[in-house]
């Protein structure tokens, strides 16, 4: 049964699978608050979307610390798992489907793809001698390592060296058609820098890898030779197309190819850009197999200049910073404030101005005033005008008209911030509006009409904003809806039914007199900074 509504445009994404060697930090929220703001997207635009996320359980680092827990592999990974869980929900991520590499059904899935490439030819038996970091599961070129044989990823742990015999995975063989692949397929890699960074890594002449362990227990077998484990990304990757499987299904590829595959989108980090971007490419031209459409590399999250990570120990609690700011404004400050591919940081004291300024001030303030103009001046009542009463060089409406469609512009490039910044300028914009027009002088002098019309252009351009914003901060746009009188949730945007379609909804002037305001409260409360903070 094909669950899919072929009328409708598919989505579907992955947010990277998480390792479960540690409880989530904020960086592996990041990730997937920018693919859940991504999803949402996709579903005010009325497409059938999957947002896969999940967890990486296998390999070496995974075991060692199981081992440190005194707990067995399994047992560990059962512990971290609701972890990640309950994080997505206190953030509000709408995904729909979990994948655990150690799902029974992701075991068969693995060995008919091994099966596949073996039987290709492209897997042989070598001698694998290099320096591995077991954080990163990574071999590394000696001239990467910091002083003291350590990560340059992970700085405070050093590489170990290895020299065992693992299968190899053929890459060289994909070079040419990876690099052809990469030609046809300029928007493959985004951003820009990692398309870059991606073709100059292929156009050194890539090497085979190796994608099996021995002295690994925790991993899959390899079919071949049961002594050998799968290396875990090798298993991993593939879990992606294990999670498009449906409950009901045998866990063949067909099964799993036939509803969402191929993938619209990747979105990961930029550490594990090769392996996204060159190794699974390759590995599915093997299998012969449909490539995905787009990875994206975001960049990295530093906790005051300074990078954060699992493996560093420098981690932000992001269950301690919603229940402290809630969820909205933790999303909104990472999409609005950090530029999508770039580095960016994470301060405290710019955390909370950047919300009290765009949220409490900007959006909050204006939802605020212009209902208690509202009841002050229209009996509490939506104006009676019509978009056609408004001119099209009101500024408000200048502003809104084109703004619906160069938000989704930015939404489609992942310009999360830039999409933020566009609807703030129509929000800042309606707050100098009201300063300008002076709607109480307007009321005094008996202009009834023209205070109509410009409560009206405010009131729509608010609507506006909260609308646009929703993928972002889906549960403050709600708020803000039904105190316009909308009955509309955006948590229950199922893709089924879209309540508030973007071709309509993204459109200045919806807003109708028909409809009753609801009751006004403060859709987002300043924050105000700790007392003792230096
Ligand atoms: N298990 C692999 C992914 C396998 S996908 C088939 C993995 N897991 S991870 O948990 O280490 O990292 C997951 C994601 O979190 C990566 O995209 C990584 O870039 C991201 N982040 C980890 N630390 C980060 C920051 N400090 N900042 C931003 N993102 C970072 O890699």
């Amino acid at each position: 049964m094909n669950r899919v509504d072929i009328t409708k445009k598919t989505f579907a994404l992955t947010t990277p699978l998480y390792y479960v060697n540690d409880v989530p930090h904020i960086g592996s929220a990041y990730t997937t608050i920018a693919a859940d703001a991504i999803a949402r997207f996709h579903r005010l635009l009325g497409h059938s979307v999957l947002l896969v996320t999940g967890t990486d359980e296998h390999g070496q680092k995974i075991q060692r610390s199981a081992e440190a827990k005194g707990l067995n592999p399994q047992e560990f990974c059962d512990e971290i798992v609701p972890n990640f869980i309950s994080l997505w929900e206190l953030l509000n991520i709408q995904y729909d489907r979990f994948s655990r590499t150690t799902a029974p059904n992701h075991a068969a899935i693995v060995q008919e793809f091994f099966q596949r490439v073996w039987a290709k030819g492209d897997i042989y038996l070598g001698q694998q001698k290099g320096w591995y970091c077991v954080s990163c599961e990574e071999f590394k070129e000696e001239r990467e390592l910091l002083e003291g044989n350590r990560c340059p990823i992970h700085t405070n742990k050093e590489v170990e060296w290895r020299d065992e015999e693992n299968y190899f995975f053929r890459l060289s063989k994909y070079q040419d058609k990876l690099l052809e692949f990469y030609r046809d397929r300029p928007d493959f890699m985004q951003p820009e820098s990692r398309r870059n960074e991606v073709l100059n890594f292929v156009n050194q002449g890539l090497q085979d890898f190796s994608i099996s362990r021995v002295n690994v227990d925790w991993g899959f077998p390899v079919p071949e030779n049961p002594k050998h484990t799968l290396y875990v990304w090798f298993d991993a990757l593939l879990a992606y197309i294990t999670a498009l499987l449906e409950p009901e299904d045998k866990p063949t590829l067909e099964a799993a190819l036939k509803k969402w595959y191929p993938f619209n989108l990747h979105l990961i980090g930029k550490d594990i850009l090769r392996f996204h971007a060159v190794y699974w490419p390759a590995m599915l031209m093997s299998a012969e197999l449909p490539l995905p459409n787009q990875v994206f590399g975001h960049g990295f999250l530093t906790k005051d200049g300074r990078k954060m990570g699992k493996t560093t120990g420098n981690t932000i609690d992001p269950i301690a910073l919603v229940n402290t700011y809630g969820t909205d404004a933790v999303r909104y400050y990472f999409l609005k404030e950090i530029e999508f591919g770039k580095d960016g940081d994470f301060n405290e004291v710019r955390f909370i101005d950047v919300l009290n300024a765009d949220l409490a001030n900007d959006f909050g303030n204006l939802l605020n005033r212009i209902l208690g103009m509202v009841k002050k001046y229209c009996g509490g009542n939506i104006p009676s005008v019509a978009n056609e009463d408004i001119p099209a060089e009101n500024p408000l409406k200048a502003i809104g008209l084109g703004l619906g469609e160069q938000v989704k512009d930015a939404y489609e490039a992942l310009t999360f911030n830039q999409a933020c910044t566009l609807v703030l300028s129509l929000v800042q914009a309606s707050n100098k509006f009201i300063d300008d027009q002076a709607p109480w002088t307007l009321y005094k002098q008996g202009e009834q009409a023209a205070v109509e019309k410009v409560l009206y252009a405010v009131l729509e351009s608010v609507r506006l904003a909260a609308y646009l914003l929703s993928p972002v901060i889906p549960t403050i746009s709600t708020a803000a809806y039904q105190q316009l009188g909308f009955e509309i949730d955006f948590n229950n945007q199922i893709n089924t039914s879209i309540v508030a379609p973007f071709q309509t909804h993204s459109q200045w002037g919806l807003l109708n007199c028909e409809q009753n305001l609801g009751v006004p409260q403060p859709i987002f409360k300043r924050i105000e900074l700790p007392k003792n903070d230096e």
